[in-house]
């Protein structure tokens, strides 16, 4: 795509740690003041304790004061390109709204989605409010 929220996601994926799964994810959240934030996917010996890139980007983002997302971008290697897990999927909707840009790209090509096609009847903090 070349914009330069993409280029940051692509950027990043160069750093990402992922000796045991060979699969190199790097992310990149624009907020909505327009700050940027990226990461990657960390993983680990003990493999289910890895870190998924979204959320290592939303987690920079979140501790340098950000509350609200627009759009994210994520960049692997997979064809098609791959959609965020659904654990992403939760922590993004934390701090977004439906209509979230979520794009993913890779070698051949890319594809958007909005959160609300990815995370449809999402459970957020007004259903903790509504007993
Ligand atoms: N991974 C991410 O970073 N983001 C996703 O949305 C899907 C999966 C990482 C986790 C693990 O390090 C590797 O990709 C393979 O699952």
């Amino acid at each position: 795509m070349g914009d330069a929220l993409t280029e940051r996601a692509q950027a990043a994926q160069q750093r990402a740690y992922a000796r045991y799964s060979d699969f190199p994810v790097g992310a990149a959240v624009e907020a909505d003041d327009g700050r940027v934030f990226d990461g990657v996917n960390v993983e680990n010996a003990a493999s289910p304790v890895a870190i998924c890139a979204e959320r290592v980007a939303v987690g920079t983002a979140v501790t340098a004061g950000v509350r609200h997302l627009v759009r994210v971008v994520v960049a692997t290697n997979a064809h098609p390109p791959s959609a965020p897990c659904g654990a992403c999927r939760q922590v993004l909707a934390e701090f977004a709204n439906d209509d979230l840009i979520i794009d993913a790209v890779g070698p051949q090509g890319h594809r958007r989605w909005t959160l609300g096609e990815l995370l449809p009847h999402r459970f957020g903090p007004k259903d903790l409010e509504s007993t």
